[in-house]
């Protein structure tokens, strides 16, 4: 290749001509007799290059700014008279190596990004702050876009179309004579979901200007992180600040190895290739009901063993007995107070040892897929929090004050990898409130009116306390609550299986805690969580004029229960 190269009397650009392959451009371009200009951010390291260059000179240039370009183009053509080559080494967003600011100080260092990460890097740069992010898996968006929250909503609105296809166009009068599931293109949609949203990510970060390194980060000292590139490189990345925002991973069983195959966690669960006859979830929490819902609508059987006496401990007794029932009724099964010790390959499928939760005697279970989610830990493998002292809690988790800063000053941490719950809004809130901080500004997240919601059919959507928790502290409240059957709405879309509950405390009328189950409780929720945020009373709410006919007009008549009465029942 070389031999063939002529270049006697050209005149060559080079930007990023201060990192290896820039430099190696520069030097061969010279080496065949062209004028050569390193365009660069790092001045001093891109001067060192350009000296021992013949006929190299160097300008400073920051290639995400399209003005510093042309004037580096147009001072090329004026210098020399003529411009032939522009070997670009830097400025391709996505580039594996980031920019080649990355050498430079940064304001803002975010490890991760994830919903807290990402949103992290964002709010730094529309402060001001020059930011880079450092992201592993090669696509941005966390454990949320990729293989959590988006396309789990994907599969379960796929899935509960085919549902509603099979068992209630029906009664709508809408009737066709064949229907069939087609699951690689079930699975493509949710798949070009994903791709589009952290394709739009990538987007945000390239308007907001912010550097992006793909690699794995880790920390060399408070101010400094190591980076392994994903092309084999390294690049040291340094800033005033640091952020870690690495996330979470699968929480696996002792004795269990997921294989994503027949023992799969969330993740292998959102891709199966076939759909399982039968389908054994281990845990009933946020992700069992979910993926559990999904795969027993497209014909699974599906049993979901509990180590607790109930499913979703964190939600309100009450709701939570409707929301069992409701599930059973979609024939999804429950079996509670029990813990899997064991799982193992048995040649066509899998097969569970179970034990009592209190113990005694061990029974199995066969299926031909089993979902492991039992919990999901914090992520710092390999981040290097020992080397620069920052402290972990006995459950993994980082530490941090109210400002987010972990014991090692300047170093910060948000999102799932701290202590709170594992919610991708949480983690946002988190990461737009940290670096307020960082700005020297103010940040607040009221961990008290996180909404939780579980996006089966009905939804379950919370946010604040529930009666068992207000009983415990020995408030004295009223409840107040209102079912879809009542709702005109509800009734209008045949969809009515739900209802509103709210608790408010007696003497003040303050709301506590708001626990729907509805077909739209995610929605619903919000001016629950704005009362709640404003510490708005039921009367608050119960004199809110609400738009009819809408499901929101239950969740008004559940607040005039809690003052007075409601006016449909
Ligand atoms: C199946 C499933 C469904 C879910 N559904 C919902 C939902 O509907 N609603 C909801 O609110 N939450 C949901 N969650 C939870 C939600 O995904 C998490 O709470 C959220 O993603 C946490 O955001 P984060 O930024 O803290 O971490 P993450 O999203 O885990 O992002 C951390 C990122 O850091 C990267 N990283 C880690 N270490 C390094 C390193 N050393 N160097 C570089 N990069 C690194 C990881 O690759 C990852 O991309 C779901 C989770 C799962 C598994
Ligand atoms: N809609 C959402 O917002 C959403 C959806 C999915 C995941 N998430 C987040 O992801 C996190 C992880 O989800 P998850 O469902 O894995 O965890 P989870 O904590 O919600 O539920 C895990 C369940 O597994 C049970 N369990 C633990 N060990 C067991 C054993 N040996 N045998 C039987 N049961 C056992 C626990 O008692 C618990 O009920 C959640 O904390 C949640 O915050 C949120």
């Amino acid at each position: 290749m070389a031999a063939k190269l002529r270049l006697d009397g050209k005149v060559a650009i080079v930007t990023g001509g201060a990192s290896g392959i820039g430099e190696a451009t520069a030097r061969l371009f010279a080496a065949h007799g062209a004028a050569v200009i390193i365009a660069d951010v790092n001045d001093s390291l891109a001067l060192s290059v350009a000296a021992t260059i013949p006929g190299c000179s160097f300008v400073h240039c920051d290639v995400r700014d399209e003005l510093q370009i042309s004037a580096v183009v147009r001072r090329a053509v004026e210098t020399h008279g003529r411009l032939d080559v522009m070997f670009s080494n830097a400025g391709v967003l996505g580039s594996t190596t980031g920019y080649a600011a990355a050498a430079e100080e940064n304001d803002v260092v975010v490890i991760g990004g994830g919903p807290g990460g990402y949103v992290a890097a964002i709010k730094a740069a529309q402060l001001g702050l020059k930011t880079t992010c450092i992201e592993k898996r090669g696509a941005l968006g966390g454990t949320c876009l990729n293989v959590g929250c988006i396309p789990s909503k994907a599969l379960l609105h796929s899935s509960h179309m085919y549902h509603e296809a099979k068992h209630a166009f029906a009664s709508h009068g809408v009737k066709f004579s064949h229907l069939e599931i087609d699951l690689p293109a079930m699975m493509a949609q949710k798949d070009k979901a994903v791709s589009g949203l952290t394709r739009g990510i990538e987007g945000l970060f390239k308007k907001n200007k912010i550097n992006y390194v793909k690699g794995y980060g880790k920390l060399t000292s408070p101010s400094e992180v190591s980076v392994d590139t994903l092309d084999g490189g390294n690049t040291i990345v340094k800033g005033k600040s640091i952020i870690i925002a690495t996330g979470s991973d699968v929480k696996s069983l002792p004795g269990i190895t997921i294989d994503e195959k027949k023992i799969v966690s969330s993740t292998g669960a959102l891709s199966l290739e076939e759909i399982p006859k039968k389908l054994i979830v281990i845990g009933a929490g946020y992700i069992g009901l979910e993926m559990g819902s999904v795969w027993g609508r497209l014909g699974s059987e599906v049993t979901v063993v509990e180590f607790a006496p109930d499913i979703v401990p964190t939600m309100d007794g009450e709701v939570r007995k409707q929301f069992q029932r409701m599930l059973e009724k979609q024939k999804m099964k429950f079996i509670l107070k029990t813990k899997v010790v064991n799982v193992e390959d048995s040649g066509d499928g899998v097969k569970l040892t179970l034990e009592p939760a209190a113990g005694g005697e061990q029974s199995t279970l066969e299926a031909d897929v089993v979902l492991v989610s039992a919990g999901r830990i914090p992520f710092t493998a390999g981040l290097g929090l020992e080397k620069i002292g920052v402290e972990t809690d006995k459950a993994g988790r980082i530490p941090v004050n109210k400002k987010f800063m972990t014991n090692v000053p300047g170093v910060y941490a948000i999102g799932d990898v701290i202590p709170g719950p594992m919610l991708a809004h949480k983690a946002e809130e988190d990461g737009v409130a940290c670096v307020e901080f960082i700005a020297g500004k103010e940040g607040h997240v009221d961990y008290d009116t996180v909404p939780g919601v579980v996006y089966t059919h009905p939804e379950a959507a919370y946010v604040g306390k529930t009666e068992e928790q207000v009983k415990a502290l020995g408030v004295a409240y009223r409840v107040g609550k209102f079912p879809f059957l009542a709702n005109s709405r509800a009734k209008a879309i045949d969809d009515a299986e739900g209802i509103v509950k709210i608790i408010a405390e007696k003497e003040t009328d303050k709301i506590l805690g708001v626990h729907i189950m509805a077909p739209n409780a995610g929605e619903l929720i919000h001016e629950a969580v704005l009362a709640l945020q404003y510490g708005a009373s039921s009367e608050d709410i119960a004199r809110t004029c609400h738009a009819h006919p809408t499901m929101s007009e239950a969740v008004k008549e559940a607040a005039m229960a809690t003052y007075d009465k409601p006016i449909h029942i």
